[in-house]
């Protein structure tokens, strides 16, 4: 019989803001304090207020290997436990491979990938002795299935469901359980500024190109209520919103009609790049 979902203390990084903020509400909500971690010092202060006693705020960067180490044997020694540590923080940075430079590559890399070997690192190392407690880790829907143009994000994102996966396969003979998270798209401040150049996919906002594919924004709460349901039933892989499920699924069983979907995501892309030089080398005539 699966034992009851009842997490008595949780760290979530990257919690001042959207899906973080939500799980951190929903994981009080359930029961647990919880630590709301984020570089942004002022805004895990707000959210952990917001959220009342059972939260706290602790200022991290989840890049610093080390830093991230203190704060989870701090919380582990504070509270005698640690069930719950989700490693949400990241970036996302978008844009063809020809409008990215070394420093884009380095944020995705620092942030989206080592931020979750840090944190499921030092998560582990608290939880395998104690013999229990859930690991999620916040990859996307680019980590199912290849997202073009945001070629450091997918790659990340990628890795962060290989390393989830494999990471659930030889944590579990010791008790402790790991899920990875897989939203198609959110609405939260992630939307605003993905595009490393400012002509990339003609100028236009990420949440327009976002439409085309999916025309009605996940919320951050739908999200984090599907996450830790996901947590509760100790789910290997959580795809959430109607994009992830059929992107996952087509790719699954229709590979050459996903590839044909992806291919014309790529193409389109270049195409209003294209379209947007010629109309600014136009009016420069
Ligand atoms: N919004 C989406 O459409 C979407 C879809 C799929 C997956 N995701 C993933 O969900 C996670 C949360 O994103 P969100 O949409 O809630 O974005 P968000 O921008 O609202 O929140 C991200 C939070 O991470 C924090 N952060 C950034 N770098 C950090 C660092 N080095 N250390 C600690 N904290 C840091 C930010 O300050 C911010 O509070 C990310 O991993 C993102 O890739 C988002």
């Amino acid at each position: 019989m699966r034992k009851a979902f009842e997490p008595k203390v949780s760290i979530v990084t990257g919690a001042a803001s959207g899906i973080g903020r939500a799980i951190a509400a929903e994981l009080v909500a359930r029961g647990s304090h919880v630590v709301v971690a984020d570089l942004d010092a002022a805004g895990a202060v707000r959210a952990a207020d917001e959220l009342g006693p059972s939260a706290s705020a602790a200022t991290l960067d989840v890049a610093d290997a080390a830093a991230v180490t203190a704060l989870v044997r701090s919380v582990a020694a504070e509270h005698g436990r640690l069930d719950v540590m989700v490693n949400n923080a990241g970036v996302a940075i978008g844009g063809l491979l020809e409008e990215l430079d070394e420093r884009h590559w380095a944020k995705a890399l620092d942030v989206n990938l080592r931020g979750v070997v840090n944190g499921v690192t030092a998560a582990y190392e608290v939880m395998r002795p104690q013999g229990s407690g859930h690991i999620l880790n916040t990859a996307s829907l680019a980590g199912l299935i290849p997202a073009p143009a945001m070629l450091p994000y997918t790659t990340t994102k990628h890795a962060v469901v290989g390393l989830s996966t494999a990471l659930r396969a030889e944590a579990a003979s010791q008790g402790v359980q790991v899920s990875v998270l897989c939203p198609g798209f959110v609405d939260t401040p992630l939307l605003d500024d993905v595009y490393a150049a400012p002509d990339s996919f003609g100028g236009s906002s990420v949440r327009a190109r976002v439409r085309l594919l999916q025309p009605k924004f996940l919320t951050a709460e739908q999200t984090a209520k599907r996450a830790v349901d996901g947590l509760a039933a100790n789910k290997a892989v959580i795809p959430v919103g109607f994009l992830a499920h059929a992107m996952w699924r087509l790719l699954r069983y229709a590979p050459p009609l996903a590839r044909a979907v992806i291919q014309g995501q790529a193409t389109g892309h270049r195409r209003l790049n294209e379209r947007a030089a010629a109309k600014a080398a136009k009016s420069r005539r």
